[in-house]
């Protein structure tokens, strides 16, 4: 009896601690898991409203779209510089892996960069004036997707759609400036009575800053605010509004008022790199689709 006794105890017992034990460890693991997958909510809710807050709008403002309009809210940041000319600021347009593949693309093509010449102008008579490299590039030579990205981006950014962008080998202008290169100042549109007449017209240009430059290489418009028009500005002069180059930021500037004729104040040139190197990728959009006339 005695050791029955003992025995049962200790089989009694024997049981009870793996049985308490199993509890144990079952309501353990259950809360373990509960609070990762509630805070794993919380965590996406949170960040998801930290978006929307940061944008400044909640998810309810935006608007019941049509069968072919967004269902969602863009955000892209942008910082007005001037009226006169009508100049845009876009930090973080394009990442920095993006930069990099168009720059590897451009190299490969890279070769001193020419001017649309007026009548009477040669290449000779025209020397110092643009002294950068340059590669054109389209969008479908980029197999990493990087121009096919900015130039949707570029559309979206401006409504001015892809196909008003100089397009097929010309669809961007990359550029490379070293130390001492420049691009004195000029207007991206044509005007007729220099030119002769044209089948379009550029509206807009559109630059992304490839690189950062350590020191000099600003996008300069020397004639911001309708100043420095009438004091026989030479043209060389890194004067008026300046735009320091970071890699990854857009610069976009109206060259053509709203009324379609050319806005003097878009004159616009690269100052002189003084210390590192340049590259910036040029988008020109017209006021007329390709193709059509
Ligand atoms: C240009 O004009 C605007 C509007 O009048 C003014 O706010 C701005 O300071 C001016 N910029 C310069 C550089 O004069
Ligand atoms: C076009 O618009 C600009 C800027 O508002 C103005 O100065 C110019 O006189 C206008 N030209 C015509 C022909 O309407």
């Amino acid at each position: 009896m005695k050791y029955r006794g003992k025995r049962v105890l200790g089989l009694e017992s024997n049981l009870t601690f793996p049985i308490v034990f199993l509890l144990c460890l079952c309501f353990f693991l259950a809360g373990l898991f509960g609070s990762i997958i509630i805070s794993q909510d919380v965590n996406k809710s949170g960040s998801r409203h930290k978006l929307l807050e940061d944008i400044g709008y909640d998810e309810e403002d935006s608007m019941v779209h049509g069968e072919s309009g967004d269902s969602f809210i863009n955000s892209i940041p942008f910082q007005v510089l001037s009226w006169k000319p009508r100049a845009v600021y876009f930090p973080n347009f394009a990442s920095d892996e993006q930069c990099r593949n168009i720059i590897e693309r451009a190299k490969r093509k890279l070769k001193p960069s020419s001017l649309a010449l007026r009548e009477g102008e040669t290449a000779e008579s025209t020397k110092g004036v643009r002294t950068s490299s340059g590669a054109f590039l389209s969008a479908s030579e980029d197999s990493t997707g990087s121009l096919e990205f900015v130039e949707e981006k570029i559309a979206r950014a401006t409504m001015l759609p892809r196909s008003h962008g100089e397009a097929g080998y010309l669809a961007f202008n990359v550029l490379r400036y070293e130390v001492d290169q420049r691009y004195v100042s000029h207007y991206d549109s044509f005007n007729p009575a220099e030119y002769g007449p044209l089948k379009s017209q550029r509206v807009a240009s559109f630059l992304l800053y490839l690189s950062d430059v350590e020191e000099g290489g600003e996008t300069m418009f020397p004639f911001e605010n309708g100043s420095n028009m009438n004091q026989g500005y030479d043209y060389q002069g890194c004067i008026g509004l300046k735009v320091r180059p970071r890699r990854g930021d857009g610069l976009l500037f109206y060259s053509l008022h709203p009324n379609g004729t050319i806005d003097p104040t878009s004159l616009h040139g690269s100052c002189p790199v003084v210390k590192g190197e340049k590259w910036v990728a040029t988008k020109w959009i017209r006021d007329k689709a390709k193709g059509s006339s």
